[in-house]
């Protein structure tokens, strides 16, 4: 099972997806059985580390985003990973605009679908620090969800 996080830079709220995912896919057993990644729409940022506010907030909750780097999303992604999830609803339109007919992936709104509440990760780049931990506070949230919809299929 391939898992695929897009937001617009991929140096703020994907990377950090990525990471908070990975790390409670660990602690569920199932990291083994489930890949994570995250792209951006864009590719101003690609083969850059996370934005420093960002790892920096992550850190201090125990994740350690420095080993990724900003990559963009492919045409190619919708067939080689099984669930694509956009962080925003401008993610999912450049997405959708981009899947080619009859793609694999299936393709949705991180929050809508594990949230409830909130339906978008709002873009912390151009704000202030509460912005970055607003974010770890939505993501963790959403991938509690994400893992028990995890356990159920792999
Ligand atoms: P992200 O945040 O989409 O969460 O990675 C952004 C990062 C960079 C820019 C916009 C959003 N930018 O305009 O460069």
């Amino acid at each position: 099972m391939r898992v695929l996080f897009v937001c617009l830079g991929n140096i703020c709220r994907s990377p950090t997806a990525e990471g908070v995912l990975r790390h409670q896919l660990q602690a569920a057993g199932l990291a083994e059985r489930v890949e994570v990644a995250s792209a951006g729409t864009g590719d101003w940022h690609v083969g850059k580390q996370p934005d420093s506010r960002t790892r920096r907030a992550a850190l201090l909750r125990g994740y350690d985003l420095s080993a990724q780097r900003a990559q963009q999303v492919r045409a190619a992604d919708f067939a080689d990973y099984d669930l694509i999830l956009a962080m925003d609803k401008s993610n999912l339109g450049d997405l959708k605009a981009l899947q080619p007919a009859g793609a694999k992936a299936e393709l949705d709104l991180f929050l809508r679908r594990y949230d409830g509440a909130v339906d978008e990760v709002p873009d912390p780049y151009y704000g202030g620090e509460q912005g970055f931990e607003r974010v770890l506070d939505l993501i963790e949230a959403a991938c509690q969800g994400l893992v028990g919809e995890l356990k159920g299929r792999v």
